[in-house]
């Protein structure tokens, strides 16, 4: 069916429809997190794998964040592939996180199957009522975004992000309906679309970029990173900001744009030492934050957004990266609903 579409039509109204999804999930998944919680307190469960494949891959980091911030869990988030190999010898008190928007992915359902076998417990935060992951993990969480029939994940990715903040407010008993705030700044952040694609003009023709991000910001620079390959056909990697100083930034000229995520001031201040090392080789910045005068000396364009607490801005954040993905894709004529080589659930 996507083919009848113009290009890229999926992707546009699924990434709108992010903020909405967000409120159904905060509404209508309460009950699926309030039981995921008592299994891990009934359980007196410490240590979790959190695992998911690509855009599920980069929401399993923030989940990470946001636990070790604000929990005594320890957890540690790996790509669903390689769950196999990091299957922990001694079981007790450890569970698995399972993130998958289809609940299909084949690598995913392997990881659950062998966490079964083992005998640990598991908890699935999927998009889709009644897929297999439901079906063979202990408990469920379903994210309410309605499906998604773009290749590319966008709301689906906001929902994610909806979970973690909720199943994290849920273990410290914090009052969830903070999470609406960044449903709002989100859905503010739409409204910038028209500026969003007149940077996205200026870069169309890039080859490659990166995208930066530090604390929980990072798996959002990842995920900005995954929109503009799959999306753009952009090669791009997404870096923690001061690992950029490490070696990628051999790489960067006047034509490789770097997009930087930032939080709150305190991280962009944190991200100086990088930011003056990309100037000096001229590569333009393109900022995605809340409004910053620091900013203003070392970056090219801005996407401002509203500040909101720390741990909800990924959720604004992330709908940027979207749009600009978006917007870069259609301009570069791109269709990103069906980008080429890729299918929308990865089965083997
Ligand atoms: C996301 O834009 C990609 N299409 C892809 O990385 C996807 O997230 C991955 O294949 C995992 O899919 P799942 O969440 O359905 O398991």
């Amino acid at each position: 069916m996507v083919n009848k579409m113009s290009k890229g039509e999926f992707m546009f109204k699924e990434l709108s429809e992010g903020p909405q999804g967000v409120i159904n999930t905060l509404e209508q998944a309460r009950d699926e997190v309030l039981n995921a919680k008592k299994l891990v307190e009934e359980k007196s469960l410490l240590k979790s794998f959190i695992i998911g494949s690509g855009t599920s891959f980069h929401a399993s980091v923030f989940l990470q964040m946001l636990l070790t911030k604000f929990t005594d869990l320890h957890v540690a988030a790996i790509p669903a592939s390689e769950f196999k190999e990091w299957t922990p010898l001694v079981r007790k008190d450890y569970f698995l996180i399972g993130y998958s928007q289809s609940g299909e992915s084949s690598d995913i359902v392997e990881a659950v199957k062998i966490a079964n076998d083992k005998g640990i417990l598991s908890i699935s935060i999927t998009n889709t009522p009644g897929s297999t992951l439901t079906k063979i993990s202990t408990r469920a969480i379903v994210t309410r975004a309605g499906e998604e029939k773009a290749v590319a994940a966008t709301k689906t990715f906001d929902v994610q992000l909806a979970a973690a903040l909720m199943l994290t407010y849920s273990l410290t008993n914090k009052d969830q309906n903070k999470i609406r705030k960044a449903a709002q700044t989100s859905e503010k952040v739409l409204q910038l679309g028209e500026k969003i694609k007149e940077i996205a003009e200026k870069y169309k023709e890039s080859s490659n970029a990166f995208t930066l991000g530090r604390g929980l910001a990072y798996p959002i620079a990842l995920e900005a990173a995954l929109k503009l390959k799959e999306a753009a056909m952009i090669h791009s990697e997404g870096f923690a900001v001061r690992e950029f100083l490490h070696g990628p930034v051999q790489l960067v000229d006047e034509n490789t744009p770097v997009l930087l995520f930032v939080t709150s001031e305190e991280g962009l201040e944190e991200s100086i030492k990088a930011l003056q090392k990309i100037k000096q080789y001229n590569a333009p910045v393109i900022y995605v934050g809340p409004k910053s005068y620091k900013a203003k000396e070392y970056c090219t364009d801005f996407i401002e957004i509203e500040k909101i607490d720390d741990e909800l801005m990924p959720i604004p954040l992330v709908k940027a990266a979207q749009l600009f993905a978006y917007h870069i894709s259609v301009l570069r004529g791109l269709n990103p609903d069906k980008p080429t080589k890729l299918s929308k659930v990865v089965t083997y």
